[in-house]
């Protein structure tokens, strides 16, 4: 994180976030990556086809401040909803920090995103997770009520790169978020066309930046819906 010591904590940071991955020590016949967060092992199986298929590292980032910032934003009995859940990580870690948790992504992500959350969090959780197909800008009113969905936390990692549905993703990110409703959403930079994306989001939502790491192009946001009630 870029603070008052600069590229220093950034280093230190995020080589402490990087340590909390790990690979098996043996070939096993399904192939997995490790990693240490909430006080346990999460084991997560990727596959290498696509882009939701594999743990980026603002996954990492979000999972690490989730964790170490437990006391201030304490998920516990919240409810919680990871829009581009990909491999189920930050779902998986926010679950076993006691959160309700409903993890969403295109259809063709659901079986891995099903097979990891179950598989990390079964008897270790206080509420068990859901997963849910959620298509960015599609049938959000049908499947995902205002009047009967209340999210206290929307979670986001890298779900903003070069891809079509960025009018979508905003759609989407307008829909689930309420007066009350805390968005934490980690943006990794890269092509200039996608991060102009920051300044559409900030037309509609007050953005806060919790965390810069220079190292890994990658920032922490904190936002609430514009003239909600506790901006
Ligand atoms: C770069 S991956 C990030 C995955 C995960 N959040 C992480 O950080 O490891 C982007 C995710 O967004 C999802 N995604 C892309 N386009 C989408 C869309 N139109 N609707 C819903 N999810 C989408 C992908 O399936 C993928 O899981």
């Amino acid at each position: 994180m870029q603070g008052k010591n600069g590229e220093k904590e950034d280093e230190q940071v995020v080589s402490e976030i990087m340590a909390r991955c790990f690979f098996p020590s043996v070939i096993t016949t399904t192939s997995w990556e490790g990693f240490h967060f909430a006080g346990h092992e999460i084991r997560i199986t990727e596959a290498t086809d696509c882009y939701g298929a594999v743990v980026w590292p603002s996954a990492l980032v979000l999972c690490h401040f989730l964790e170490t910032n437990s006391k201030e934003y304490n998920l516990a009995d919240k409810n919680v909803i990871e829009i581009g859940a990909g491999t189920g990580l930050v779902s998986i870690v926010a679950s076993l920090l006691g959160a309700r948790v409903i993890a969403t992504d295109l259809p063709n992500l659901l079986g891995n995103l099903q097979y990891n959350i179950s598989r990390n969090t079964k008897m270790k959780c206080r509420h068990r997770p859901q997963v849910k197909e959620l298509s960015w800008g599609m049938a959000l009113e049908k499947n995902f009520p205002k009047s009967s969905n209340h999210f206290d936390y929307i979670l986001a990692t890298d779900v903003v790169y070069a891809h079509p549905f960025l009018d979508e993703l905003l759609t989407t990110f307008d829909h689930l978020c309420q007066d009350t409703t805390i968005i934490l959403w980690v943006m990794k930079f890269r092509l200039d066309k996608e991060n102009k994306f920051v300044d559409r989001f900030q037309e509609l939502f007050n953005l806060e930046e919790m965390s810069n790491f220079p190292s890994l192009n990658i920032k922490l946001y904190k936002a609430m819906k514009k003239n909600c009630k506790r901006a």
